[in-house]
């Protein structure tokens, strides 16, 4: 992956909760693994919180001044295309542009503070799905947030099937957010990849969540071992 065809773009721990309903009463010991967590300040928020999670992105090949450099030379980019594609979202959340920019900014300003002592510490670990550098099955959750089923121009279907495969491998349970892709419409790899998901013995369900940002992204995937 070359840096200049990155467009690092995180959200919040807040975000996190509400798109994957996670209503941790207490931590006691659970292990999260977030895939595609890019730099999203879920992991530096929940860490500080006590939860053990582990993320796994291609960008963490990057230094931190590099990440850095790339989110500046990006972002107006990014404020142009999210005022040309301002109908496809529901300005709840965010109230306009303008502040969904200052919110992603200081996520990802909020990852940038976290990065290197979170790779010392092994929570920001460089690697791609469909095969993760882990060979722990000791998670509990997996979780993966604005990847599998949003980029289905980019991922085929049996990149997604495998990849689900080995997070639910790796993790006793995994959930997936959103299931549409960017023009919003429920990805054409959906019922395939829970089909083939069935066949191999996981359990499948759709949950509608609270968050609502993107129009027509309010299901998660929750994926179950039997
Ligand atoms: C749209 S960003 C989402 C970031 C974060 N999950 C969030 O919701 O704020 C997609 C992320 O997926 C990562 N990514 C791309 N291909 C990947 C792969 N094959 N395996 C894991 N992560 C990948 C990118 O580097 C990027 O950080």
């Amino acid at each position: 992956m070359e840096l200049k065809s990155v467009v690092p773009w995180g959200r919040s721990a807040a975000e996190y909760k509400r798109m994957f309903k996670l209503e941790f009463e207490t931590f006691d010991g659970l292990k999260v693994l977030g895939v595609g967590d890019g730099p999203a300040s879920f992991n530096a928020e929940m860490s500080r919180s006590g939860l053990d999670v582990v993320s796994v992105d291609p960008l963490y090949q990057f230094s931190r001044e590099e990440i850095a450099a790339r989110i500046k030379e990006v972002t107006p980019w990014m404020e142009t295309q999210l005022f040309e594609l301002a109908d496809q979202y529901i300005w709840e959340e965010f109230e306009d542009v303008a502040a969904l920019v200052r919110a992603r900014l200081s996520s990802m300003d909020t990852f940038l503070a976290d990065y290197h002592a979170g790779k010392k510490q092994g929570r920001y670990i460089y690697g791609a799905l469909p095969k993760l550098p882990i060979e722990s099955a000791s998670f509990d959750l997996a979780l993966s947030s604005h990847l599998l089923f949003l980029y289905d121009d980019m991922l085929d279907q049996e990149f997604h099937l495998r990849s689900l495969l080995a997070l639910t491998d790796l993790a006793a349970e995994a959930r997936v957010f959103p299931i549409v892709n960017r023009q919003g419409e429920v990805s054409q790899f959906l019922n395939a990849t829970i089909q083939g998901l069935e066949e191999a013995g996981r359990k499948c369900s759709l949950e509608r969540v609270e968050y609502r940002f993107q129009k027509g992204a309010d299901m998660m995937l929750r994926i179950n071992r039997r």
